[in-house]
This record gives C-alpha cells, sequence and structure tokens, in this order.
C-alpha cells in the first residue's frame, strides 16, 4: 500500500482507491487536458501562468473551467499538505467526463467533467548532473496543428519519444517544414554569438511557461534574446542548445545527429543562466 492521497472530483483518497469509469472520455478518445506545476517548499512555481495555460486549454477544447483560480489553489495547498516533500509537482488533468454512450459529439449538460490531480515526488535537479547534457536527434514533426493545448492525447509525442529511444538518445528535436518546433516534452532554445534564441509560440509548440520564465530571467539578466522562426541547418551552427521544461528545467544538447553541440559541453550562456534558475527557485523554497 502507498500511502499517497490523491484528489479525484472533490475527495481525497489513497491511489488504489480511486477509480474513473471506462466510459470516460479521457479514456476512450483522450478528450482532456493536464497541467504539471512544480513545487518548492510550499510555492507553486508560476502558478498564474500555469492556470491561464490551463484556461486557454480548457476553451480551445470548448469545456468550461470547473474551479476558479482561489478554488484550484485551495485543493493543491489541501492536496500537498497530504503529500509532505520538498521539491514537488502538482498533475492536473481535467476531461470531458462519462457518458453512457461512445459518441464524439459533446453532450453538453449531462456529463460531469472528471478532475484528477496527484502530487508527483521529485528529486531535486543536481547541477552536476544536468550539466553533463543530453544527446538528441532531430525527428520530423508529424503532429497535428493544435499543438499550442495542453492536451493528453500524447500518443504522437510517444511515438516521436520512441523514435529517439530507438535512435538511443534521449530526446528529440522536432522539425516542421524546416523550421524548429520544441521537444516531445519540452521547448527549445539555441545560442548563437551570445544571443539567446527561441522560436515564437504557435499552433504547433506548446507555450511553455519554464520558456517563459527563462526568457523572462535571461532579459532581467541582460542576456540578448530574440523570439523568431530557428532554422533547422542553425542547429548544426549553434553554440548552445537547451530543452526546457517543468521537470527537466534547462538541459543542454551536448550531441545532435551524433555531431558535438559547441564543445560537447554545457556552454557559458547555460552556466550562466542555470545559476539564475537556481536563484530564483531558492526564493521560492525560502518564501
Ligand atoms: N511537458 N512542450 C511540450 C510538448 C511539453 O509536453 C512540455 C511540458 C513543454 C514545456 O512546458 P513547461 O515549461 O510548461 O513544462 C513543452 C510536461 C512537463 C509533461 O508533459 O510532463
Amino acid at each position: 500500500m502507498s500511502d499517497k492521497i490523491v484528489y479525484l472530483n472533490g475527495e481525497y483518497l489513497p491511489v488504489e482507491q480511486a477509480r474513473v469509469s471506462v466510459l470516460d472520455r479521457g479514456f476512450l478518445f483522450g478528450d482532456g487536458i493536464y497541467e504539471v506545476i512544480p513545487v518548492f517548499g510550499l510555492n507553486l512555481l508560476r502558478l498564474d501562468e500555469h492556470l491561464q495555460r490551463l484556461q486557454n486549454s480548457l476553451s480551445r477544447i470548448s469545456m468550461n473551467n470547473p474551479l476558479d483560480n482561489a478554488q484550484w489553489k485551495a485543493v493543491f495547498d489541501s492536496l500537498l499538505s497530504k503529500n509532505p516533500g520538498n521539491d514537488r509537482a502538482i498533475y492536473l488533468q481535467i476531461t470531458r467526463g462519462a457518458h453512457p454512450v461512445r459518441d464524439l459529439k459533446i453532450q453538453q449538460n449531462d456529463v460531469k467533467p472528471t478532475i484528477f490531480i496527484m502530487v508527483l515526488m521529485v528529486n531535486p535537479i543536481d547541477v552536476n548532473e544536468l550539466k553533463k547534457g543530453i544527446e538528441t536527434v532531430t525527428i520530423d514533426d508529424f503532429r497535428w496543428h493544435a499543438c499550442d493545448i495542453k492536451s493528453i492525447s500524447l500518443v504522437a509525442n510517444v511515438m516521436l519519444r520512441e523514435q529517439a529511444t530507438q535512435a538511443d538518445v534521449v530526446d528529440a528535436i522536432l522539425v516542421r517544414d524546416g523550421c524548429v518546433t520544441e521537444g516531445t516534452a519540452s521547448n527549445v532554445f539555441i545560442v548563437k554569438d551570445g544571443v539567446l534564441i527561441t522560436p515564437p509560440v504557435s499552433k504547433h509548440l506548446l507555450p511553455g511557461i519554464t520558456r517563459d520564465l527563462v526568457l523572462e530571467l535571461a532579459e532581467e539578466n541582460g542576456i540578448n534574446c530574440e523570439v523568431r522562426n530557428v532554422q533547422e541547418a542553425e542547429l548544426n551552427t549553434a553554440d548552445e542548445i537547451w530543452m526546457t521544461s517543468s521537470t527537466r528545467e534547462i538541459a543542454p544538447v551536448v550531441m545532435l545527429n551524433r555531431k558535438p553541440v559547441g564543445n560537447k559541453e554545457a556552454g557559458p550562456l547555460w552556466k550562466k543562466m542555470i545559476d539564475i534558475y537556481q536563484d530564483y527557485k531558492q526564493q521560492l523554497r525560502n518564501a
């Protein structure tokens, strides 16, 4: 028996007792959205921004937000107090709920959404480990034109990650029509001649909260940033490549398509940025 307590539709209960109908549209169609929110100490990282993205995802799939921001915060705080720890993350998923008939058509009235939340225990990022960097390959981004939705329909991402695994690397950098979009579960930055560059938000990538935070912290610290399309060819001449996400934070890419990136080690701008990011987290832990 684990002592993990989860939230399901208004109840707090041990994970083993949490049950969802097999007719849930999340199970049948992947009809739902999710969020992953890092927690440091008792504080949620960029909560307002995560809740705004949650709202955007819900609106995009024609679902109402079942709770307001204060209610979400109260549930998160309550669940965190039942799952004590240091560095953690909130995993939140909302599906369109169960209907007796399997039908793609959205039933407006009689379907209650399914709300599921769990706390993920996270090993604190070890900067010395992170610094070793990761190896990636580029892969054609065959996903749909709605990648800005944080959808639970992740089979395409699973397939792309499996392609990376088969290539014996940890992740892929996805390329659509000659331009970099993102990773299978992260955003992508390059550094060229001291300038930090990342693709603009669009229907072809998730607007990462870590991405926005990195851009904001970089600008505050006098690093030149450009938000513009990144051509696939620019990856080959980049001084540094980073992949960012809530769980991975800022990972330096040291090998791409079997060739070294820069000097095949985490670059000077990454070193500057990771210190800034760790300080930001520490302030949250102490707040
Ligand atoms: N994934 N792009 C995709 C496709 C992602 O799945 C994620 C995050 C990101 C980065 O977003 P953020 O900085 O807000 O974490 C970009 C989460 C961590 C996941 O699926 O577990």
